[in-house]
Parts: C-alpha cells; structure tokens; sequence
C-alpha cells in the first residue's frame, strides 16, 4: 500500500504548531506487545483545520493523546514550535468523546477546572469560565450538574472547559460522534463558526473522526491512518470551503476517502489525484484480523446486499442502513474474509458463494458458512486442527487465547477469540463449553483434516 501526501509545498517551519516526528507506539502487557502506531509524521501549521481519519483501532485517539503529552511514544518525538515536548503539552486543550464530565461539579465549576493549572485568581478564574460558557451557548447553566444536561449541552460544557485556556492547538477526539445527528450537525456548525470568524484565539484544529462526511465537510486537510500498525497512508488538502458540505467535488471526495479506507491495495494516486507517494510502502500486518461481527448481522447484511441486486455503493449503503463508517467496514471485511463478497471500486459486490448464501435455507446456509469459515479463517482452522490433534478433543480457552495475546492486547486477544467462537459455531466446526470456557468437538474427528476449499 503506497503512503502518499499532498504534492504542495509544506507551510514553513516557522508555521508549524505541532508536529509528529516518525512517532511510534508500542503497547506492551505481559507477554502480548501491540505495535500500534509505526512512525507516523504530521505537522499541524497555523490556520489549519486537520480531520485525522483511519479503521477502528489504528491509533487516532493513542497519536492525539501523544500529541497532548497525556501518553508518552515508544519513538520518536512530538515537537511544539519546534523544541522536543517533555511532559504535559500546555498549548493544547483536548475534548473527547465521553464529554469527560465531573458529575459532582457544576458546568461553572467544571469550566473552571480547565484553568486550575494556571495562576489565576479566583476572580480571573470565574470571569474567564463565564466568558468560556457564554461563548459555547451555556449561558443560564452555570449551576446546573451535568445529569441535567442533554448530550449536546454536556459536550457544550466540554468545549467550553477546552476553550477556556485559550488553547493555541484545539484537539478534538470524536466529539461529536456521542450525540444526535441534529445536535451533531448544530454543534459542529457553531464550531466552525467560531473558528472562521476568529472568535477563539485557538491556530490549529485537529479532528478525530469516524465520519468522513463529517471530516470533508470540516477540514481543510485529511489525514488518513493505515491499519495498524499505522502510518500516515494519505495526507491531502480538503476542499474549498464553498464546496464542503455538498455537492459533486463532496460526493467524490467521500466516495474515494471511502474506497481507499475498505480496500488497502486501493490505488491512492489514482482515487486521489492530488496525492503522491512520499515513502515506500508498509509491510502488510503478519496475521489476520477478524471483524468483530456476528453472525446475525453479517446474514442480515449479505440478504439485503443480494436484495440489491447483488452490488451497492459502500456509502449509499452504509447510509440505507444507517451504519457509521467503522460499522460497514467490518461487515464488508467478514464478507470478504469469508469469500461472500469483494469490494470493486467503492461498491461491495456479492461473489457466487455469497449469493448462494443469501438463497439457502438454513440448513444449506450453515453448511455454506461452515466451508468458507474452515477455508478462509485461519483461526477456526487452526482451531478445529488443534482440537482433533488433542486427546479427548476439548480445550480451555487460555490456550488460545494466550496465543492471540502474543500478537493482540488482552482485550483484543478476547475480542478476536470471541468472533472465532461465534462465528465457529454457527459454522458447527467446533462447539463451546460457556460454563467451564472450554472448545471441544462434538464428533470425533474424521481422518482427514479439514481442507481449505476452492476460492469463489
Ligand atoms: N492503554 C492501552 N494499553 C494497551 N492497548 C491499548 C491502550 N490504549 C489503546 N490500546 C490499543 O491500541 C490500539 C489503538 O487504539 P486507539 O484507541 O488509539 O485506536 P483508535 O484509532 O482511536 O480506535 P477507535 O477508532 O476505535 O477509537 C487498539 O488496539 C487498542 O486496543
Ligand atoms: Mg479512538
């Protein structure tokens, strides 16, 4: 997959607020080690507005955090005006997703803990959070306690807490992704209203986001994260902003971000024709990973893909089914892992195998499931084989599980063992003991070990 970046010249060294040199992060617990972040360079120049994009998992919320000083890198260094930041970053205010509220404070007192590392007078302190919360449209909550609040108002207390230290570098980390489409659309507005008109002191935003709707109609540059371990993959200019928002240059925009993000053998230069390669291609990661989906939801996804037609724009159909962009790519994966379906240009298109799934009655669609999981899912495989090579045919799941954590996190390591197991199964190759967290085979194995089956 080839790395590429904006051919127009970078903003002069003067320019540049912040920036991530070649950093790396390495997540180590025990005897698992998850390489997360792998060299990632970004520079955020004044007057800047960067939406920060990539698959779920790839880093986004870990390099904002570094970025913040909140998490130190394993290499490399984050440079503010230049000088290697040690510690804390205090130029930068970061609102998060959660909103990250103190449930016994009030919004006044809550804006006020923003300033509680400056020396500030008392006075200071409360004449600058008033001003914060009227900025942010709070005004007449100041003595309300967040449960009093609605999602959108509680976010509204998150900005105003960021924008109270007058931060040179706002990061923002899916602000807007906890909230209501309405209150989303309202907020985000009334954001870019305050940053266009310069009623916040703040140089340079960078947005985290899942929404790539979200991210062109915002920014004037994109940055997009390759799976993990992540490098930069894209870095482009937005569009103008009279043709954010809507429009042919906003559809095709979205349309190629989409592409590009559910297909890494995408061809960058050739979906975005501003791109250009600036460094060699990454190595592929050395192991499969499983989209967490259930089986329920991937059925339910390749009907109404073969309802279709058969074939469907990812976009219109992330958009008829209401599905965020991380949600549709995973499903897209297991159906293409799972050889039910391919993606071509943006559209997702259901293979022979995968019509005939969407056809078969329960039994035969089983039946289906079962050759595409032993053929295409290394984990099943390995497991089923592991199993009819065990005396007595049961396992605990530790073993497994201990072998994932050599290339997972803990958490992942379960995540990745748990779609195995659903979707095992379903498949029948192997049955599940809730209670004592044990895999075994129902039948004793036959002698032939499960074959890899013919591809399409
Ligand atoms: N403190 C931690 N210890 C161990 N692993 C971690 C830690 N924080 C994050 N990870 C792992 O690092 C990877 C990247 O996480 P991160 O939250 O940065 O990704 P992301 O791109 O923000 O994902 P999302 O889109 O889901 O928010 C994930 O696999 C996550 O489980
Ligand atoms: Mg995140």
């Amino acid at each position: 997959m080839a790395t590429v970046s904006a051919p127009n010249a970078r903003p002069p060294a003067q320019d540049i607020l912040l920036a991530a040199r070649a950093i790396s992060k390495v997540y180590e617990s025990g005897r698992s080690r998850l390489v997360v972040l792998d060299q990632v360079t970004l520079d955020l120049a004044a007057g800047e507005f960067v939406a920060l994009l990539g698959p779920s998992g790839s880093g986004k919320s870990t390099l904002l955090r570094i970025l913040a000083g909140l998490v130190p890198p394993s290499a490399g260094e984050v440079l503010v005006h230049g000088t290697p930041l040690r510690g804390i970053n205090d130029r930068v205010a970061v609102v998060f997703q959660s909103f990250a509220l103190f449930p016994w404070l009030t919004v006044l007192e809550n804006v006020e803990l923003g300033l509680l590392t400056r020396s500030l007078s008392r006075a200071e302190r409360r004449q600058r959070a008033l001003a914060a919360i009227d900025l942010i449209g709070l005004d007449g909550f100041e003595s309300a306690y967040p449960k009093e609040l609605s999602g959108g108002m509680r976010q509204r207390v998150g900005f105003a807490r960021a924008l109270v230290v007058e931060p040179e570098v706002l990061l923002m980390d899916e602000p807007f992704s906890a909230l209501d489409v309405l209150t989303a659309e309202n907020l985000r507005h009334e954001l870019l209203d305050l940053w266009r008109q310069r009623r916040i002191p703040t140089q340079a935003i960078l947005i985290v986001t899942h929404n790539i709707d979200e991210a062109v109609a915002m920014a004037d540059r994109l940055v997009v994260l390759s799976p993990p371990p992540a490098h930069v993959r894209v870095d482009i200019p937005g569009l103008p902003v009279a043709e954010r928002g809507r429009g042919t240059e906003h559809s095709r925009l979205v349309d190629a971000i989409y592409q590009l993000m559910t297909n890494p053998e995408a061809d960058v230069a050739a979906l975005l024709p501003v791109a250009r390669p600036v460094e060699p291609g990454v190595p592929r990661r050395p192991y499969q990973m499983l989209p967490p989906v259930s089986i329920g939801r991937l059925t339910g996804f390749i009907e109404r893909l073969h309802r279709l037609g058969g074939r469907e724009d990812m976009f219109e159909l992330a958009r008829a089914l209401h599905l965020e962009a991380d949600e549709i790519i995973a499903l897209a994966e297991a159906a293409d892992l799972l050889d039910f379906a391919t993606i071509e240009a943006g559209d997702i298109v259901l293979t022979p195998v995968g019509q005939a799934f969407a056809e078969a009655d329960v039994l035969r669609e089983k039946e289906i499931f079962r050759h595409q999981a032993l053929a295409h899912v290394e984990l099943i495989r390995d497991i089923v084989q592991e199993l009819a090579a065990t005396p007595g045919h049961r396992l605990p799941e530790e073993r497994i599980l201990a072998r994932l954590q050599a290339v997972f996190t803990p958490d992942e390591a379960r995540r990745q063992l748990d779609t195995a197991i659903g979707w095992g199964r379903y498949a029948e190759a192997f049955a599940y003991d809730d209670h004592a967290g044990a895999l075994y085979l129902e039948e004793p194995p036959s002698s032939s070990p499960p074959a890899a089956g013919p591809r399409g």
